[in-house]
């Protein structure tokens, strides 16, 4: 155990060591590590999960960090295929070729690449494509699908490698992992060593001041470990002679920015959203410790709201089951308490998910078909970054007097009128 999960010593950021405490989940499971039927009689190890923020540069982070390959050796994560997704990459590739003009047969590079979806798209566009990603299960299928793939973490000598062998690369990104690694210095001392002079580093990562203003506290779980704002990324990537020069927001994982950076001697002019957003962030708080002990006031309230919630509807004699079954549903579970006993299964479209337990609440993943022929009477969402796209999906089930429960920012029941 000790060899799997250790304390930080320093903020992976700025490297002090001068720590405010946020929010303690006591010690929970993994939340993404699905259990097969063989490993359900077994009891899960668990793990801290205590958020702490840095003084000096206000990264927001777990305490503990947890052995890589404990997390991501075989990772059940698939990037979804959600129709609100798959336009984000869409706009993602434009932006990213339109902002520094890529071109046919171009190298474009993604670490964390997950099964290849995005970088197909890339493919598509006439760019020469390479995947880094350390679960092997995922490299493969990226691999099968024809996007040359590296079973690997992106570390310095990696980037070094393909360096060497396919030459300097135009674009390197990550999106929605870069939040996962704790050695991100490795990573920044790859793209240094991969990155052509006037190429661009890009990375999505989840939004602290959303997380913060909309008491997200579910997307806190042991793969997320650090928790951005624009401004700890500013200083994290200057400490690598990399600028950021753009940035955006994006619509998905419950509020994310889009952050384009730049070997400051390539020059790129910075566009204004940089400097806009840094502003916001000063006037949001993001650097006074207030702002973190109201999160934490907030993050108590609403898990006892939303179990109070949960239990009342049961105690009705109410059916009740999970709409998805994300990782942070099965944080969400764990937080509240809600177990096998309140929620009878959680529906979910992905299939390496069906017939998998959740860790910890135990309660079974079914698919929609099997969900179909158990209607309840209220789906809690735990997809809830999905909600337009299902609630309208899902028009039937309110018509048929179906409820939906939102858990968050604070908890609310959706029927068909209020749902209109
Ligand atoms: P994500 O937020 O990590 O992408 O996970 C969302 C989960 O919700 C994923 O496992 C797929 C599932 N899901 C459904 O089951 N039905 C849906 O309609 C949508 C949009 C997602
Ligand atoms: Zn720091």
């Amino acid at each position: 155990m000790q060899d799997i999960v250790r304390p930080i010593n320093k903020c992976r950021v700025c490297g002090h060591n001068d720590w405010l405490d946020v929010v303690s989940f006591g010690s929970t499971p993994l939340a993404g590590n699905l259990l097969g039927k063989e490993d359900a009689p077994g009891g899960e190890t668990l793990f801290p999960l205590d958020v702490v923020v840095c003084r000096k540069c206000w990264l927001m982070t777990l305490r503990h960090v947890i052995e890589p390959d404990v997390l991501f050796g075989h990772y059940r994560y698939v990037a979804s295929d959600a129709g609100s997704i798959i336009q984000h990459m869409r706009q993602l590739v434009e932006l990213c070729i339109g902002w520094i003009g890529l071109t046919d047969g171009d190298l474009v590079v993604e670490f964390g690449s997950n099964t290849g979806a995005h970088l197909q798209l890339f493919q598509q566009a006439g760019m020469r494509v390479l995947g880094v990603d350390p679960a092997r299960n995922l490299a493969d299928i990226a691999n099968g699908r024809g996007v040359e793939t590296i079973p690997a973490g992106f570390i310095t000598e990696v980037g070094q490698e393909i360096a060497s062998g396919h030459g300097p690369a135009r674009l390197v990104y990550g999106r929605q992992c870069f939040a996962h690694i704790h050695d991100i210095h490795e990573v920044l001392n790859g793209v240094s060593a991969l990155l052509a002079p006037d190429g661009l580093f890009f990375v999505e990562v989840p939004y602290l001041v959303e997380l913060l203003a909309n008491n997200q506290f579910d997307t806190i779980f042991h793969e997320h470990l650090s928790y951005f704002s624009l401004g700890s990324l500013c200083r994290l990537f200057e400490s690598h002679g990399l600028r950021v020069v753009d940035v955006h927001t994006a619509d998905v994982h419950g509020g994310s920015i889009v952050v384009f950076a730049a070997p400051t001697t390539a020059g790129y002019e910075v566009r204004p959203a940089v400097a806009e957003m840094l502003a916001e962030e000063r006037s949001q708080g993001i650097a006074e410790e207030g702002t973190y002990r109201k999160f934490a006031e907030r993050t108590e309230r609403v898990r006892a709201q939303i179990r109070e919630l949960v239990c009342g509807v049961v105690a009705e004699g109410k059916s009740v089951a999970g709409y998805g079954a994300p990782t942070k549903g099965s944080a969400l579970l764990a937080a509240c308490g809600l177990g096998h006993q309140e929620i009878r299964f959680c529906s979910d479209t992905t299939a390496l998910k069906q017939g998998k337990i959740l860790p910890g609440s135990r309660i079974p993943i079914w698919s929609p078909e099997q969900a179909g022929d158990h209607v309840p009477d209220y789906y809690l969402l735990l997809a809830w970054n999905y909600a337009p796209e299902i609630i309208s999906k899902e028009k039937s089930f309110l018509e048929n007097g179906g409820r939906f429960i939102v858990p968050i920012p604070e908890p609310r029941v959706i029927s068909a009128e209020s749902a209109l």
